[in-house]
């Protein structure tokens, strides 16, 4: 059998590790460099060095009113020379029955929970290269949000969506569930006729009579890159290779929304090198996906508070598609690794929006990303884990949930803005893709990136750097380049004219783009009075915004001010909307009074069963969320 390089890596690693003999048949030319980490992922009771899935057959029924997934998934395993046992990763999963490929029963049994969920303890007979296990998802599953139609945008069809990052996906799957294992997969998902399944794989462009698809991801990706979707969906496509699913009453909107998908992607290629997943697809999810996006593998999750109806937040499309080099080709060896996976992403994505956009718009994203990075660093210099500012983080013992911040996408784009900036524009670019070719469908530790960026980059180039004081520091190193933007200037001159006495209607905020509302209503003086409120509000419709980051950024302030004429607003708002990076502003805001505190209480108590439990989990710790009578869905 051809080993591929990842899990021929990880043998590698093993044997390093333990001093048994290399595997037979590995070939010298796919070898990849042999590192001396050892990958040790603290986040899954997987053991590769034992046992190794290498592929995974999918066979699900998912049932939309008990709100349950059965299923059988079969796994192709690669086995170290005496393993006795494989251990998948589960959490909340009923296990029915485990066979091997015969149909043998194998002798299993689930460990005792912790964070981590439960192992799966296989006993493995001599030469078992495949096991079944036949399984159901619990009534809590963690990656899973149940929708009802009202909380859908049609409202005549319940929908289901999963989010696998970061260990997520064993509430649904049992499966080696670290960012470091890889593996193939094939679906067959059964659904109700009226309704339609995508995953992260090929996917389905109509729906079928039968109400089943199939699904093929033939690249190798690690488990929280596993997803599925299903709901009363269309499918409009933007170019030939791009294209949007989403409700009927959201798809054409959409399609519109995303029109410049296809030369993003073909920037993006410029930039970095081909894209190697064969088509790249957009879902637009119902408003309570707790994300703004997320990289599933051909077919990115989106939550629909991007659709602004001007095209003004097609950055985050930039970025998730960005992820098709950064997190989804090379991958963060562990969530400690989790840098590697977002930095880069920034920074591409910012390359993308410069080069279709320019400089300006780009510095604009850069701004808002050091001022979100600079409240983060006084949040995390303050909280429990001050060291959490790292780059390189230490997440052992902890959901690794809570630990991946905004440290991880602004200060690692910086370092390669640096980086970048030591060596010129040229050598950078062409450094990245030649990273990205030579580590393709393999996992990243920082070790293996320092030890390639010294030796490729750095050294060649004769740049002497502090990487130690970017890598494993807290805070913001002083070398860090400033982002510059002369448009964001401008808001700061109409925002000075504005205190000193000029009427709202009277700025120059003609042209304004949402990166410069969001950088006006950020910057408002701190002492506003309710009749200044009133003459912003009445001035540009700020409460009545349909761009939810201007939205967002709008009640946040008037949280901070009292101005209660917009709390019917912030309630309906809560209500729908359940994406975490508008949550815990707005709630932690709101703990900042007594009256606020029990405003956040009650809207939560209403809002929280329209959360997806990532959204729970967060705002659960915020408020110090203490309910008798749970409701229903967590
Ligand atoms: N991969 C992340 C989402 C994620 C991070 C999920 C950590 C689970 C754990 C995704 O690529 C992302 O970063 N989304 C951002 C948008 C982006 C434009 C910064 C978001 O959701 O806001
Ligand atoms: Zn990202």
């Amino acid at each position: 059998m051809a080993l591929n390089p990842t899990l021929l890596s990880l043998l590698l690693l093993a044997c390093a590790a333990c001093g048994s003999p290399e595997p037979e048949g590995s070939d010298p030319v796919t070898e990849p460099v042999e590192s001396t980490d050892h990958v040790m992922d603290h986040h899954s009771n997987a053991r590769p060095q034992e046992a190794v899935i290498t592929h995974l057959d999918l066979d699900l029924a998912v049932d939309m009113v008990q709100q349950q997934i059965q299923g059988t998934a079969s796994y192709s395993i690669h086995t170290a020379p005496d393993a006795k046992r494989i251990i998948l990763d589960t959490d909340g999963l009923s296990i029915d029955r485990v066979t091997d490929g015969s149909g043998a029963e194998l002798e299993h049994g689930l460990g005792d929970s912790t964070f981590l969920g439960r192992p799966l303890n296989i006993a493995l007979k001599k030469g078992t290269d495949k096991i079944i296990v036949t399984y159901r998802t619990g009534e809590n599953a963690k990656a899973l949000q149940w929708l009802a139609p009202q909380q859908t945008a049609d409202k005549v069809h319940p929908f289901l969506f999963t989010q696998g990052q970061a260990i997520l996906t064993r509430s649904w799957i049992p499966v080696q569930d670290s960012p470091g294992i890889r593996f193939t997969y094939n679906a067959k998902v059964k659904v109700p006729t009226e309704l339609m399944a995508v995953m992260s794989a090929s996917n389905p462009q109509a729906r079928n009579n039968e109400g089943v698809y199939t699904f093929t991801m033939p690249q190798a990706i690690p488990a929280y890159l596993i997803a599925l979707a299903v709901g009363d969906l269309e499918f409009k496509p933007v170019d030939q290779r791009t294209g949007v699913y989403a409700e009927r009453s959201v798809v054409e909107r959409a399609a519109w929304e995303f029109a410049d998908m296809g030369t993003m992607l073909e920037t993006a290629e410029r930039l970095y090198g081909p894209y190697r997943w064969g088509r790249y697809d957009v879902i637009v999810l119902p408003p309570s996906f707790p994300f703004g996006g997320m990289e599933n593998p051909r077919l990115t999750f989106a939550t629909p508070t991007i659709l602004t109806g001007d095209r003004s937040l097609t950055s985050l499309v930039a970025h998730e598609l960005a992820h098709s080099w950064s997190g989804n080709l090379v991958t963060n060896a562990t969530w400690n690794d989790f840098w590697l996976n977002e930095g880069f992403t920034v920074y591409f994505e910012s390359r993308i929006s410069e080069a279709i956009h320019g400089p300006d718009y780009a510095g604009m994203l850069q701004q808002l990303g050091r001022q979100d990075l600079l409240a983060t660093l006084v949040r995390i210099a303050n909280s429990a884990h001050p060291e959490d500012s790292k780059l390189r983080l230490d997440l052992a013992g902890r959901d690794p949930d809570d630990g991946m911040t905004e440290v991880a996408y602004e200060k690692g784009a910086a370092f390669l803005r640096l980086l970048e900036s030591k060596v010129g524009r040229p050598k950078f670019d062409a450094f990245i893709r030649e990273y990205f070719d030579t580590f393709a469908f393999q996992s990243m530790t920082t070790d293996r990136f320092l030890a390639h960026l010294q030796e490729h980059l750095l050294a060649p180039n004769n740049v002497v750097l502090d990487v130690a004081s970017w890598v494993d520091a807290t805070g913001l190193p002083a070398d860090a380049p400033t982002p510059i933007s002369d448009r964001f200037n401008k808001v700061d001159h109409e925002i000075q004219r504005w205190v000193q006495g000029t009427p709202a209607k009277e700025l120059a905020t003609s042209g304004w783009s949402t990166f410069e509302w969001m950088h006006f209503l950020r910057h408002l003086p701190q002492t506003l009075t309710d009749a200044q409120m009133d003459e912003l509000d009445k001035a540009y419709k700020l409460t009545a915004s349909g761009n939810a980051e201007v939205l967002a950024a709008w009640l946040e302030q008037c949280i901070r001010t009292d101005h209660d004429a917009a709390f019917a607003r912030l309630d309906s708002f809560l209500n729908t909307v359940g994406r975490r990076k508008f949550l815990v502003p707005l709630y932690t805001q709101l703990t900042a009074s007594e009256k606020g505190r029990i405003l956040a209480q009650t809207i939560y108590r209403s809002a929280r069963p329209n959360y997806h439990s990532v959204s729970v989990h967060t705002i659960d710790d915020l408020l110090a969320w203490k309910d008798n009578h749970p409701p229903v869905n967590f």
